[in-house]
């Protein structure tokens, strides 16, 4: 499978995939990363590792449409089978969403369906949760709120800061991300009927 990675920042998840393609747990082709940050570090992982890498930034005042038509442009000439949303900071419009509809996947920095949005470390923190994590999920048009394919959890512990527990989730992600593009590069993962399959079970 030809897999595209979009991304906005260090790309630590996209590198755990590189990785996890290098050291031979999955077997996928990088199409393609784009990030929509010039500056974004995970873009010179991506070079690292001989993938086409380029930043598509918006322009001043452009229309959420007109950057997703961009973006959908840049993709179709890699020919992605998926893309993974890796860190990618951006709300992606519905038209968009629609398009890429189970083959578009995107992991959250909480135990949705708690947290979406912005923040998830501090709000897991001030609400005393006693657990905390990460979830793959297929990318529909409600921000945050697809199908889960697959959580990581974490313990939150009394003396944990953002920092702290970030990390912890960081490192979790790290190994849930691979596994779920593996699956998908499979078509073992499939969205249905507006939920979840691995192996033509419902998740
Ligand atoms: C991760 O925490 C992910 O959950 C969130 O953005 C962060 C990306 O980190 N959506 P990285 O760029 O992969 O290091």
């Amino acid at each position: 499978a030809r897999v595209a990675v979009l991304i906005s920042g260090q790309g630590t998840n996209l590198q755990a995939i590189m990785d996890a393609n290098t050291i031979g747990d999955i077997d996928v082709e990088f199409a393609v990363v784009i990030s929509n940050k010039e500056d974004a570090y995970g873009l010179i992982r991506a070079e690292q590792q001989g993938i086409p890498a380029l930043a598509l930034t918006a322009e001043a005042g452009e229309s959420r449409a007109s950057y997703d038509q961009r973006l959908h442009q840049a993709l179709s000439e890699y020919q992605p089978d998926i893309i993974v949303l890796a860190g990618f900071m951006r709300i992606l419009s519905d038209e968009f969403v629609e398009r890429y509809l189970g083959r578009m996947v995107n992991i959250h920095p909480s135990l949705l369906p708690k947290y979406p949005g912005l923040n998830t470390h501090q709000k897991a923190i001030d609400n005393g949760d006693e657990e905390h994590g990460a979830s793959v999920h297929f990318v529909t048009p409600q921000l945050d709120s697809g199908p889960v394919i697959l959580q990581a959890k974490v313990p939150v512990f009394a003396d944990d800061d953002v920092t702290s527990l970030s990390e912890r989730v960081h490192v979790q992600e790290h190994s849930i991300y691979p596994l779920v593009v593996k699956w998908l590069s499979q078509q073992r993962v499939q969205l249905k009927d507006g939920q979840a399959w691995l192996d033509d079970q419902p998740l």
